[in-house]
């Protein structure tokens, strides 16, 4: 066993680990449910998180390595009170059914909008392509993505510069 160190959405932890256990395991262990693990192969991309300002799968990653890290999953996106606009949106465009593949997909999405605000349809589809989605198809996710933009941009516009 060992410990480590990292933040949480925030939230400072320590927690005992096994020298080869995965971050998605650890996280859930944690009570971070909302990742969720699907192959556990690095596939699937249910398991997302950003990890010191990158999209990772977290099943890929040893959670030793992630000791000192910054770590968002996607209830530090937003909540049920608080959605972020691309929760909002994703729910807005039909973009969510079963859910299970939902964390991970929010998760690339805001990691794209940080670095490019204004995506066209190819950016976006690069930046979902990791993200496996049995449900819904993969255009209603493109459209929510595109509003969550939207949505970004006219409360920028929102803010009064004073
Ligand atoms: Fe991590 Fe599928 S569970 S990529
Ligand atoms: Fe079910 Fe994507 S909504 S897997």
């Amino acid at each position: 066993m060992m410990n480590i160190n990292f933040i949480v959405n925030g939230k400072k932890i320590s927690a005992e680990i096994k020298p080869y256990e995965n971050l998605a395991r650890v996280l859930r262990r944690l009570g971070y449910v909302e990742v969720k693990i699907g192959c556990e192969a690095g596939d699937c991309g249910a398991c997302c998180v950003i990890l010191n300002g990158q999209s990772v799968n977290s099943c890929m990653v040893f959670a030793a390595a992630a000791d000192g890290g910054n770590i968002t999953t996607v209830a530090g996106i937003g909540s049920i009170t608080f959605p972020h606009p691309l929760q909002e949106a994703y729910v807005e465009c039909g973009a969510v059914q079963c859910g299970y593949c939902t964390p991970g997909s929010i998760v690339s999405a805001k990691n794209l909008l940080d670095r490019n605000p204004h995506p066209d349809d190819d950016e976006i589809k690069t930046a979902l392509s990791g993200n496996i989605c049995r449900c819904t198809g993969y255009y209603k996710q493109i459209e929510a993505v595109k509003l969550a933009a939207e949505k970004i941009a006219n409360k920028k516009k929102e803010i009064p510069k004073n």
